[in-house]
């Protein structure tokens, strides 16, 4: 059981679903924490709700990013977290951190990596005239929206798409899959290869899965 805290700073949704997930017999992660930068990030209500414990680390009350980055990797010891998702979480990971975390934080952004990094990406793939937009669920690098892409998932952009409903849309599939590439990792079949991320086969019968192969007797 891999035990992961989720970071965040505002509603929530992606957490919700990481939440959801987990509540599923035999999901392999469980969440240990939720923390957040913002008081008021609806993310903490939504984790009192599932009995999950939570903690605020206010960026405004440290003097620089180190001190407040390392108040979060104490937060994360304390509550003995191996693995970080951040679910909207809107702060800069400084590399210090990232390295100290290498391999064990997870980032979902709303754009097909590489393209459209950072703030407003549908905003900015209508205005590119992009037939395709999407999301990315991506091992977390020193670069911001940066590292081994896990999962990806696309969907037609229609000429009626305004920002807003391609935002929901895409929204919807990141509900999908940050579950999913949570539960890649935390099977154990990712594994980094320089700045890729390779899926290894399930093995059989190790995750109860049927074999492709008949058995020969
Ligand atoms: C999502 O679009 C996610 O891709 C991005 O921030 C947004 C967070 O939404 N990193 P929510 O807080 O999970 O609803």
């Amino acid at each position: 059981m891999l035990d992961v805290a989720v970071l965040v700073s505002g509603q929530g949704s992606n957490l919700q679903a990481l939440i959801d997930a987990c509540a599923q017999d035999g999901f392999p992660a469980r969440i240990v924490a939720v923390i957040s930068n913002n008081p008021g990030a609806y993310g903490l209500e939504r984790a009192k709700k599932a009995g999950i414990a939570t903690s605020v680390i206010n960026h405004r009350d440290y003097d620089d990013r180190e001190s407040f980055e390392e108040a979060i990797d104490q937060e994360l010891k304390k509550y003995k977290a191996k693995f970080i998702c951040l679910a909207g979480f809107m702060r800069i990971l400084d590399g210090r951190f990232v390295n100290r975390w290498k391999d064990r934080i997870l980032n979902i952004h709303p754009s097909l990596l590489p393209a459209f990094r950072g703030l407003h990406t549908q905003e900015r793939a209508l205005e590119a005239g992009v037939r395709f937009t999407g999301c990315t669920v991506h091992i977390v690098r020193p670069e911001m929206d940066d590292g081994p892409i896990i999962l990806q998932a696309a969907l037609a952009v229609d000429p009626e798409d305004d920002a807003d409903n391609l935002s929901r849309k895409v929204l919807e599939l990141e509900h999908v899959i940050y579950p999913e590439a949570l539960k890649l990792v935390a099977l154990g079949r990712v594994r980094i290869s320089g700045n890729k991320a390779v899926i290894e086969k399930a093995s059989y019968p190790e995750h109860g899965l049927i074999s492709p192969e008949p058995t020969k007797v």
